[in-house]
């Protein structure tokens, strides 16, 4: 049985799709049962529909967050996921709904942290004239992108990109990491050890890619 899995997001939900994509595939260990988002007019809710996944719209504005974040556990317990994707989802999750699923909720930054956490990464790299960008999949903690590392993608930043050339670039790499975590959550290889994961590596996978410019 598929394991199944919980999508939070705000915006465009390329990297959603990217892991709906991957789900489709009858050997993927993982299955999208719901996906939330806190904006009613994202994007990434027209993809889950059209995917034929159940979505739900819960709003963030005029409540307080601990009311907000036991909906959103509420609704996740109700559909029964094990994990849970962060894919652009831009509020910050407390302790309160990290303890319903601890270990188990996974987030998708636009830079090589510890460098660049917080919003913009890609904007930040740029600013900052970097030579090397990336992205990075990592458990979520109770800080804002702090949270322990499983995997890295890292691409070129050239000198021609402005921001959203490199962001382009960026959020191709996103596309291959994202799916390529879940899977090792949903079977089951991630082992966290303090701040360190341990993934039980199968031949020919790899915690770090690199994509050349092409
Ligand atoms: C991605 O760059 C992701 O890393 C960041 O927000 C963006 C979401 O993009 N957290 P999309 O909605 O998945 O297209």
């Amino acid at each position: 049985m598929k394991v199944p899995v919980g999508v939070l997001l705000s915006g465009s939900g390329t990297n959603l799709q990217a892991l709906m994509d991957a789900c489709a595939a009858p050997s993927f260990p993982a299955e999208i049962r719901l996906v939330i988002s806190n904006r009613a007019d994202a994007y990434g809710l027209e993809r889950a529909r059209l995917a034929g996944i159940p979505t739900l719209c819960v709003p963030h504005r005029g409540r307080s967050r601990a009311d907000f974040e036991a909906e959103l556990v509420a609704a996740f317990q109700g559909a029964g996921v094990q994990w849970i994707c962060c894919a652009g989802f831009m509020r910050v999750l407390t302790p309160a709904f990290l303890d319903a699923f601890p270990n188990r909720v996974l987030n998708i930054h636009p830079a090589l942290l510890p460098a660049f956490p917080g919003l913009d990464g890609q904007g930040q790299a740029h600013a900052a004239g970097v030579r090397i960008a990336g992205a990075t999949v990592h458990l979520v903690d109770a800080g804002t992108d702090t949270g322990p590392i499983l995997c890295q993608g890292a691409v070129p930043a050239l000198p021609a990109d402005d921001r959203d050339a490199l962001q382009q670039r960026i959020l191709a790499m996103e596309h291959r990491l994202y799916p390529m975590a879940l899977r090792w959550a949903a079977e089951g290889r991630i082992q966290l050890t303090g701040r360190q994961v341990q993934i039980d590596l199968l031949p020919g996978e790899a915690l770090a890619l690199w994509e050349a410019a092409g």
